[in-house]
C-alpha cells in the first residue's frame, strides 16, 4: 500500500527542532523556531497562566465537548482584545469569532471556508512570508503567489512593488497580510503604508486575511492591533487569525482564534454556521484548557494588567538582545551597518545571511536558523550571544 509513498521535505521550522534535538553539541542555540525564552533559556510559564490554571484548578469541572466555535466568552474576550472592547463593528453583531486551534488554525479554518466560497480564486502571500503560509493555503486548494514585500538593499519594505502587485491583482484574489511583526523579515508597514494598501484592496475587491500571531511584540497591544482599527474604519469585510501561543507562552495548547468582519448581523449568522462546518468536518471542536486560561486571565482585571506587563517584559528583553546582538557583532569585528537589526519589530531577526551561511552555522557552531537567514533574537540571552555573535561574524568574514 505505501510502496510509493515519497519521504516529504521536513519542516524548514519546525523540523529545525528535530535537528537541534538530535545534535550532541554542548553549545547548541535553537535560533529556528519563533518562541520565545527567558534570560535562562527557558520557556516561561507566565505568573498571569499559573494564577490563572490555580483558579481553575480550585473549582475542577468535568471536561464536556465544547460548541463547535469554542467557549462563548473566550470568543468574546478576543473579539475585544482584537477590535477593542466598545468596537463599533462588535455593538452591531457585524463579527463572527470562533476558537481555533492556534494561529495556524485560524489561517486554516478561514482558507478551507474561503475555498468553498470562491474556489478559482487565488491567494497572495508576501514574499518573503511564513513559510508555512504558502503549504496551508495551498493545502485548502489555492493556487499561491507572492506579492513583492522585501528590499534587500534597502533593508525595508519594497513598497511601491508590493501596491503595485496589489493593483494588478484580479477581484476576489485573497491578500494574506501580516498585522504586526512581519514573519520573516520584522519589517511592517506604516499607518500612511497601510491606508494605502487598504485603498487598493477596496478598490480592486480584493479580499484581506490578516494573520496576527505576535499582537504585543512590537510596539504594545494596542499600537500592534492598530491596523485593524484602520480595515475596520474602511468598512470592508475581513479576516484575522489571531494566537497567544506567544503573548501567552501558551504553544503547546494551541489557543487561537479566527475573526470575520462581515456587512451585517444576519450575514455574520451565516457565516459563523458555514465556519462551524468546516471545524466539525476536521476536528468537531476545539479543547477546553488553554482558552479558559485565556478567558480567565483577559476578564480578571488583576492577571490582565500582570499579563500585560508580563508580555512588555518579553518585548522589551527581545529589544535589549537585538541592541546587544549588534553591539556583540561590532565587537567580533563586523563593518557592515547593522542598524537594521534593531530597526525590525518582533521575534525575529532577517539577517541577511546567505542559505550557505546559514548551514555553517548549524554544521560548525550548532546555531540553527531558518535557511532564509530569520533568526529568532527571543531565544537571545546574556548568556548565548556572544556565542552567537561571534559565529556569525566569523561566518560573514
Ligand atoms: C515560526 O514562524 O517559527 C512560528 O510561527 C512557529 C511555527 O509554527 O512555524
Amino acid at each position: 500500500l505505501f510502496a510509493s509513498v515519497d519521504m516529504a521535505p521536513r519542516d524548514p521550522i519546525l523540523g529545525l527542532n528535530e535537528q537541534f534535538q538530535a545534535d550532541p553539541n554542548p553549545n547548541k542555540v535553537n535560533l529556528g523556531v519563533g518562541v520565545y525564552t527567558d534570560e535562562n533559556g527557558k520557556l516561561p510559564l507566565l505568573a498571569c497562566v499559573k494564577e490563572a490554571e490555580n483558579v481553575l484548578a480550585e473549582i475542577p469541572k468535568p471536561r464536556g465537548y465544547l460548541p463547535i466555535d469554542g467557549i462563548a466568552a473566550y470568543d468574546k474576550a478576543v473579539q475585544s482584545l482584537v477590535f477593542g472592547a466598545d468596537s463599533e463593528v462588535l455593538r452591531a453583531g457585524r463579527v463572527v469569532t470562533v476558537q481555533a486551534l492556534g494561529g495556524t488554525g485560524g489561517l486554516k479554518v478561514g482558507a478551507d471556508f474561503l475555498k468553498r466560497l470562491n474556489p478559482s480564486a487565488r491567494v497572495l502571500i508576501s514574499d518573503p512570508s511564513w513559510e508555512n503560509h504558502r503549504a496551508l493555503f495551498e493545502s485548502a486548494g489555492f493556487d499561491v503567489g507572492n506579492y513583492p514585500y522585501y528590499d534587500a538593499a534597502a533593508r525595508g519594505v519594497a513598497f511601491e512593488a508590493m501596491l503595485g502587485a496589489l493593483n494588478q491583482a484580479q477581484a476576489g484574489t485573497v491578500i494574506v497580510l501580516h498585522a504586526c511583526c512581519h514573519n520573516p523579515t520584522g519589517y511592517d508597514l506604516t499607518p500612511a503604508q497601510w491606508g494605502q494598501v487598504i485603498a487598493v484592496v477596496q478598490a480592486r475587491g480584493l479580499v484581506p486575511f490578516l494573520d496576527m500571531a505576535y499582537q504585543g511584540f512590537g510596539e504594545g497591544i494596542a499600537e500592534d492591533g492598530a491596523v485593524i482599527q484602520q480595515f475596520v474604519a474602511s468598512g470592508l469585510d475581513f479576516f484575522v487569525s489571531t494566537s497567544f501561543s506567544k503573548s501567552f507562552s501558551l504553544y503547546g495548547e494551541r489557543v487561537g482564534a479566527l475573526s470575520v468582519v462581515c456587512e451585517s448581523k444576519e450575514e455574520a449568522a451565516r457565516v459563523l454556521s458555514q465556519l462551524k462546518r468546516v471545524i466539525r468536518t476536521n476536528y468537531s471542536n476545539p479543547p477546553t484548557h488553554g482558552a479558559q486560561v485565556v478567558t480567565t486571565v483577559l476578564s480578571t482585571p488583576a492577571l490582565r494588567a500582570q499579563w500585560e506587563q508580563e508580555l512588555a517584559n518579553m518585548r522589551e528583553r527581545i529589544r535589549s538582545m537585538r541592541a546587544a546582538l549588534v553591539d556583540r557583532l561590532k565587537a567580533h569585528g563586523v563593518a557592515t551597518d547593522l542598524r537594521f537589526i534593531t530597526r525590525q519589530k518582533g521575534m525575529f531577526s532577517y539577517s541577511g545571511l546567505t542559505p550557505q551561511q546559514m548551514e555553517r552555522l548549524r554544521a560548525e557552531y550548532g546555531i540553527y536558523g531558518v535557511s532564509t537567514g530569520r533568526i529568532c533574537v527571543a531565544a537571545l540571552n546574556t548568556h548565548n550571544i556572544d556565542y552567537v555573535a561571534k559565529a556569525m561574524a566569523a561566518i560573514m568574514r
